[in-house]
């Protein structure tokens, strides 16, 4: 059966995906919709994350056979500490949880792990778990996957924007000299090259404050499919979409 896609005019079958060439650089995914996948088959909604962390891994899979270089999963928005308490400690102890099981396997598939986000609202004690999976892969060269914790973009860029204003003061920067490469720096995915593709799951239609400035000329794609459904044809679509796509980062077509 076709996936839905919210995008219906560019209504691509599963059947027809093929090995395109055009392979985005760097993926960034909203995971959106474990608590209606969950609550449409009468679970409660921890189930509906425990099926999206198994989609995590689908997604991985399938990121690191196409050779995408950058992945980057929106696993817990600033936003999502206005949960109840027992969703933050259920998302909280899955995050453990994937951590502990899943760091020794991706370590050894070279994929390098990093974090973004205000991540010491976790505690200590994950904080530690987290430090450990970044040291343990840092000099892995295989697929970055950044995880997005605690993450929000305005917040980012106001934090930035402090550091900036910090830098000018202690006569380090000129105010004249600041200029996109500046600001980008000073992100916490500095280092890290743009998305080229955000794709939202769920059918929403909102980028709900992840990625706001490194987001200017990604490829917006968004699907009906609920996260935990997400799988190999899913993540070829997305390929087969972007490459229909045509980037002209402003410039006229040629
Ligand atoms: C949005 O679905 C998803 C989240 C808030 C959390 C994402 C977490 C995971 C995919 C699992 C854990 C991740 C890792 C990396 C182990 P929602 O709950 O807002 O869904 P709804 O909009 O249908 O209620």
């Amino acid at each position: 059966m076709p996936l839905p896609l919210a995008t219906a005019t560019e209504g691509i079958s599963p059947d027809n995906v093929s090995g395109n060439s055009t392979v985005p650089r760097h993926i960034a995914v909203i995971m959106d919709g474990n608590g209606r996948w969950a609550a449409a088959r009468g679970l409660p909604r921890l189930a509906g994350h425990r099926a999206g962390a198994e989609a995590v891994t689908r997604c991985l899979k399938a990121a690191r056979a196409k050779g995408v270089e950058y992945l980057t999963l929106y696993a817990f928005s600033s936003e999502n500490w206005r949960r109840g308490p027992d969703e933050v400690a259920d998302l909280t102890g899955l995050l453990r949880f994937y951590l502990r099981h899943k760091v020794n396997e991706l370590h050894k598939q070279n994929v390098r792990i990093l974090f973004v986000g205000d991540t010491h609202r976790f505690g200590q004690d994950l904080c530690d778990e987290l430090a450990h999976a970044e040291r343990l892969t840092g000099a892995n060269t295989g697929l970055t996957l950044l995880l997005a914790l605690s993450y929000g973009g305005r917040s980012e860029i106001v934090q930035a924007a402090k550091a900036i204003a910090r830098a000018a003061m202690r006569g380090e920067l000129d105010p004249d000299s600041i200029d996109e490469t500046v600001v980008s720096n000073h992100l916490l995915t500095a280092g890290i090259p743009d998305p080229d593709v955000i794709v939202r799951t769920s059918g929403e239609h909102r980028l709900s404050n992840f990625l706001l400035w490194q987001s200017a000329y990604a490829e917006l794609v968004f699907l009906e499919q609920m996260w935990p459904d997400f799988n190999e044809t899913t993540f070829n679509q997305i390929l087969e979409i972007y490459a229909r796509r045509e980037r002209r980062f402003g410039a006229r077509p040629a």
